[in-house]
């Protein structure tokens, strides 16, 4: 027999928004992982959107009584900004959830954070897919936790391309970019997954029709949000299909071979209003500072969607 090996412990920070619903749905499908907590963040829409939509996605993916922690409600020092253009009025496009029996738990995502970090040193993944701002006040709170957390992978940046939200920035470090630096600083072992990739990891009507000719639950509210997030990436970008971020950035934990990564040092634009949130990436070794980042530059993104989409297949036949 061969061995089994123990499911990787994962804190999931998130704003959901669509592409994180599809992250926790993708969690909860794959047995490499074990979530342990989902930390709510403010983002793609407001924070007490976000923690309804997190408690709601998470009694539909069967998992309801996965400890869900209120986080913080607005950036460190930059307004609130949210994506309804991207992931609808509440952020979950067209999908109306029912209302989630479960409530969060009292302690406070920044306070989850640090003690799940803390409890067991060199065994927590953490994975941000929101702004990064219950990390940045769990690093200030407790900077121990940088040396204690096993790695973490966060979606956000974009360098060789476009960003989504202003000319040269991507969402997630845009909206508080303050954050993303403290946590570029904290000397954490980082993971970035950017805009660059994520952009061209595109899920299809053809993949949302196969979920949907399985029927259920799940396959209705992958429909209904991603019909939403399609039409927006036609209007938007002009694309075909809707990136799919933030479940990219957490499969990297099982699935590394997608993945070339480099190492590299990187900074985030803060002064300037016109390039607010840009990461600056040191590719050519001028700044000389060591790296504080690993960076995908490539992935294979058909293959994962292909992954992806027997995942949802697999938690469509378990939750029904
Ligand atoms: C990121 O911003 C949000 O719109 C998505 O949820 C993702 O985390 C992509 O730029
Ligand atoms: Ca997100």
């Amino acid at each position: 027999m061969s061995p089994v090996s123990t499911p990787r412990r994962v804190l999931l920070d998130t704003d959901p928004g669509i592409d994180d619903a599809l992250a926790i749905l993708l969690g909860l499908a794959s047995p490499e992982i074990e979530l342990a907590a989902l930390t709510v963040v403010h983002g793609n829409c407001t924070l007490s959107e976000a923690v309804a939509n997190a408690l709601a996605v998470l009694e539909l993916g069967g998992a309801p009584g996965l400890p869900v922690a209120v986080g913080c409600d607005r950036p460190l020092l930059r307004p609130p900004y949210t994506a309804p253009e991207t992931h609808g009025m509440t952020g979950l496009g067209y999908a109306r959830l029912p209302v989630a029996g479960a409530t969060p738990v009292a302690e406070h995502a920044v306070d989850l954070l640090i003690r799940e970090i803390m409890a067991a040193p060199g065994e927590v993944t953490l994975v941000a897919v929101g702004p990064l701002t219950n990390v940045a006040l769990a690093l200030r709170k407790e900077p121990r936790i940088a040396g204690a957390v096993r790695d973490c992978i966060v979606m956000g940046g974009a360098f060789h391309c476009d960003g989504n939200t202003i000319p040269l920035a991507e969402f997630n470090i845009y909206v508080d970019p303050h954050a993303a630096q403290i946590v570029l600083d904290s000397g954490m072992p980082l993971t970035l997954m950017p805009w660059d990739i994520t952009s061209r990891v595109q899920l299809m009507q053809s993949d949302v029709d196969r979920l949907l000719a399985r029927g259920g639950p799940i396959a209705a509210f992958i429909a209904e949000a991603t019909r939403f997030y399609i039409e927006f990436h036609r209007s938007h970008f002009g694309w075909v299909g809707c990136s799919i971020n933030d479940p990219a950035a957490l499969a990297l934990l099982w699935w590394p071979e997608l993945a070339r990564v480099r190492e590299l040092h990187v900074a985030v634009e803060l002064t300037s209003e016109l390039t607010m949130g840009q990461t600056v990436g040191d590719f050519l070794g001028k700044a000389g500072r060591a790296p504080n980042v690993r960076l995908v530059e490539q992935f294979d993104g058909p293959e994962f969607v292909r992954r992806f989409v027997e995942r949802m297949e697999a938690l469509i036949d378990r939750v029904r």
